[in-house]
């Protein structure tokens, strides 16, 4: 178990397209997710991907409900994940990340979309989510494109949130 430091945006390799995985059933990878999920759950947060911790790798890990629900952790692993499909249809959700501490905002996007992914083995699996979980998948993985959120505001709004974030965290 390791916890790892969550950078801050737009620090490290947040700005970058992360590279695909080549090798799986592999320990480093192994290592790699379960320390998104131990930094996840510390953080505490409902998705996690790996540049958030500093690793240009196409991995994500969610748990939509831990905190609303049950408390039962179950980390759901993305690793290459590809949407097949996002729907005409838009939903306007309030956003945060856990690489922009207390900043929100509304976002719009697809409330709906069609995924294909792959798990620790390789195993390539497709299916369709909508609602809130459509939204966290399309969070996580704006993460692996080298997006963020913030990334939807007007420039001027995103300066100054950059801006305040630099200040804060990263002078
Ligand atoms: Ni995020």
């Amino acid at each position: 178990m390791a916890i790892k430091r969550i950078l801050v945006y737009p620090e490290g390799c947040l700005k970058q397209v992360a590279k695909p995985v080549t090798v799986f059933n592999d320990k480093g990878l192994k290592v790699l997710v379960q320390d998104l999920a131990d930094t996840m759950y510390d953080a505490p947060g409902v998705g996690l991907a790996a540049p958030q911790i500093g690793v240009s790798l196409r991995v994500a890990v969610t748990d939509v409900d831990w905190r609303s629900e049950d408390g039962i952790k179950n980390h759901q692993v993305w690793i290459n994940p590809e949407f097949l499909w996002k729907s005409d249809e838009m939903e306007i959700g309030e956003e945060g990340c856990l690489s922009l501490p207390d900043i929100y905002g509304d976002v719009e996007r697809p409330n709906a979309v069609r995924l294909r992914w792959y798990d620790l083995e390789g195993k390539p699996y497709e299916q369709d989510f909508e609602g809130f979980q459509a939204v966290a998948l399309q969070h996580e993985f704006d993460h692996l494109d080298g997006k963020v959120f913030i990334d939807y505001f007007s420039r001027l709004k995103r300066n100054m949130i950059i801006k305040k974030l630099k200040k804060k965290y990263l002078s």
